[in-house]
């Protein structure tokens, strides 16, 4: 059978009757679906240390992201992600703020994420229920970023949740009597008021707390500060970079580990492309993290792996990179729950309680925080047979949540 159909510009042409019927049911189903089905690009923008002394911190960001792209692919449904990254190389939330602005109203990205230091990630969060964007925290570890804004999720960690096992391993470790150093910062506060609360909850005494300008460079006198408190151990944060290197040898080549101070730090203070630098002086220090590139699983053998062809010098992967890859399925599991459509409140919605196999171990996205709950490793600095050094993991907290959320004013 044969029928007419009008096209729109008034031209007759002869088409099947059953052509017809299909397309009416198509308009009808194109109807129903609100609209047509079409493939957009969902931008994401990564805010960073790519240059600078931290760009080794960027760098890791990227392999994480590249990492998981390249295990799952660059689509959602019908949609691509595309990453759009921006340099920051040091804390500055004034560039900060500017760039998240530049990203969601001329870039016009769906997502924003990383955020290195905590100041630049505190100085977006304004940003985000107007911008209808959700922000994906890939390290800051100051408690209180994922208070400023309901549209706030990280997948790091934060300076409370691996400082405070470290404490009672301290105690264990016969130093009852501690002097704390940390960067004079969030991430730093934090991890000072960690250590503090944990170890004299176990029994322990603070001695002396000395918080450090972040521009500090030059450790040798506050080594000498920790000789003359008479602690039997140093508790120490600062930002994982060039930073860590310099107080960790400070540390080693002033006399302390001779004299037979104790180390304990949060694993910022370890990471992995540090510890060629540091040599056998650091074999033996004991930290606390979330993730060690050595941890034993399929799950991190993989992304080892994708990671390190995606920097190129596998031995640069750091803990960001874990960070950056994790924070990539939280992105993609809010496209998927979205459809593609920019709608930050849905998207958020839809991880709370998310739970999945991180290279770390097993996570969870707290519904109430929106912060990782984690494994937190106890971990001492080995040498392999081949010469190199690593973490290497020798105790397991399990699933601990972020305890500074309970000392967020
Ligand atoms: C932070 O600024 O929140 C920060 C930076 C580097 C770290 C940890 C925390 O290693």
């Amino acid at each position: 059978m044969r029928g007419f159909a009008t096209g729109r510009l008034g031209i007759d042409f002869f088409i099947g009757e059953d052509i017809v019927k299909t397309l009416k049911l198509a308009v009808v189903a194109f109807a129903l679906l609100g609209g047509v089905a079409h493939a957009d690009v969902i931008k994401v923008g990564v805010v960073g240390p790519f240059s600078g002394p931290f760009a080794l911190q960027g760098k890791s960001f990227k392999a994480g992201i590249d990492a998981y792209m390249a295990v799952n692919g660059n689509t959602v449904g019908d949609d691509t992600v595309e990453i759009v990254y921006r340099d920051i190389p040091a804390a500055d939330p004034a560039q900060s703020r500017a760039l998240a602005q530049e990203l969601i109203v001329k870039e016009g990205v769906q997502y924003l994420a990383g955020f290195y230091f905590t100041p630049d990630a505190l100085a977006a969060t304004a940003l985000l229920e107007q911008g209808n964007v959700p922000m994906v925290v890939m390290n800051a570890a100051t408690s209180a970023i994922v208070t400023k804004s309901p549209y706030v999720i990280r997948t790091s960690f934060t300076q409370y949740q691996v400082s405070s096992p470290i404490a009672q391993v301290a105690f264990n470790a016969g130093a009852k009597k501690v002097i704390t150093v940390v960067s004079d910062y969030g991430p730093g506060i934090d991890a000072e008021s960690a250590f503090k609360v944990a170890f004299e909850a176990a029994g322990g005494k603070t001695v002396e707390s000395v918080r450090m300008p972040m521009s500090t460079n030059d450790y040798a006198p506050i080594m000498q500060r920790i000789k003359d408190s008479g602690a039997e151990g140093v508790f120490a944060f600062l930002p994982s970079g060039p930073t860590t290197l310099g107080f960790v040898k400070a540390f080693n080549e002033n006399g302390l580990k001779d004299a037979g101070i104790k180390f304990f730090a949060p694993g910022d203070l370890t990471q992995e492309s540090d510890l060629p630098a540091l040599g056998d002086a650091a074999v033996g220090m004991q930290t606390t993290f979330h993730y060690a590139i050595s941890h034993d699983s399929d799950a991190n053998r993989k992304f080892v792996e994708a990671a390190g062809k995606a920097i190129g010098n596998p031995a640069e992967v750091n803990f960001p990179a874990v960070g950056a890859f994790d924070g990539m399925h939280v992105i993609y599991k809010m496209i998927e729950a979205t459809g593609g459509e920019q709608d930050a409140a849905k998207a958020v919605d839809a991880i709370k309680g998310l739970s999945w196999e991180s290279p770390r171990g097993p996570v969870a996205i707290d519904p109430e925080s929106r912060h990782i709950t984690q494994n937190i490793y106890l971990r001492e600095v080995a040498k392999a047979e081949d010469g190199t050094y690593y973490n290497k993991e020798i105790q397991t907290f399990e699933k601990q949540g972020d305890p500074g959320l309970a000392y967020v004013k």
